[in-house]
């Protein structure tokens, strides 16, 4: 079953595998100022195919474990996979609803949760679950959007621009909230939080450079999805192409993505 907006096929896969390799030294900082290290036990909600939790095994170490808790089956598979593959037996991927399945208490050090937030109809019924699946003294480390509206390619980029808009308005007809990280910091401070880090994080590039080809595939990828949605049509694919093309070509233009929000906090 997938009911997950994005959707998980091929393209979506290779997307992420992109998106990950642009936002890992953001995603790697982060666990560094969270104290990562050999022998903790993480847990991550909505994992993907496990490319973050791949590298949270290595680094918590065989006396450690990571378990990536995911919707769909074919990423669980995918990252259960490469878990065994690689021989990290410290690594768990377990298929998991986050709207209605009860959290592990395992007591973890260590929370991590990137893009899946923002896709949650609802976010009490997960967020007073937190502080039970942690240990004393543990950490919730999210990176989620604060400001979508950022996205956009300039100066000339006006069906970009639209793309973005049409992308927020999926994410709301689904339930969600593409900008879910202004919520969030309060809605753990209300839980007894201590609020640790609150860190924008901007991505801008120019043609050619990886935060463009990742902006650029998103247009492509999710536009196909935007268009299924009657969001977004073939016209406005061949005008936002344009732009794309015509930026290629113009020195100076550059890509901006959604700011992204890193929170820490502690319980
Ligand atoms: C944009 S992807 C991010 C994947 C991963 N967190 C990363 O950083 O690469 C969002 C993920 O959240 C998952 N997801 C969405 N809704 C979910 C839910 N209710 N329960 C569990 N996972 C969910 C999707 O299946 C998808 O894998």
């Amino acid at each position: 079953m997938s009911d997950y907006i994005l959707g998980t096929h091929d393209a979506e896969l290779a997307r992420l595998q992109l998106q990950h390799a642009l936002w890992r030294p953001a995603a790697q900082a982060a666990w560094r100022r969270a104290g990562l290290g050999p022998g903790q036990r993480v847990l991550e909600l909505g994992a993907g195919p496990g490319l973050a939790a791949l590298e949270l095994a290595r680094a918590v170490g065989p006396a450690g474990r990571v378990l990536g808790l995911e919707l769909s089956p074919a990423y669980v598979a995918a990252g259960q996979a490469v878990a065994e593959r690689e021989g990290l037996e410290q690594l768990e991927l377990r298929r998991h609803d986050l709207r209605t399945d009860p959290l592990p208490a395992e007591g973890f050090d260590l929370l991590w949760c990137r893009w899946v937030a923002m896709f949650l109809p609802e976010l009490e019924p997960l967020l007073d679950q937190l502080a039970p699946a942690l240990r004393p003294g543990g950490t919730v480390l999210f990176h989620e959007y604060l400001h979508w509206d950022t996205f956009g390619l300039h100066p000339h980029g006006a069906a970009i621009r639209r793309f973005g808009q049409a992308a927020q308005r999926s994410f709301r007809e689904a339930g969600g909230d593409p900008d879910v990280n202004r919520r969030l910091p309060a809605l753990l401070a209300q839980r007894g939080f201590q609020i640790q880090e609150l860190r924008p994080l901007p991505v801008l590039g120019q043609a050619g450079s990886m935060a463009a080809q990742w902006m650029g595939s998103f247009v492509a990828v999710y536009g196909e999805q935007l268009q299924r949605l009657g969001l977004w049509s073939a016209a406005d694919a061949a005008q936002a192409a344009a732009e794309v093309s015509e930026a290629q070509r113009a020195a100076g233009s550059y890509w901006m993505g959604p700011t992204l929000l890193e929170l820490r906090a502690t319980k």
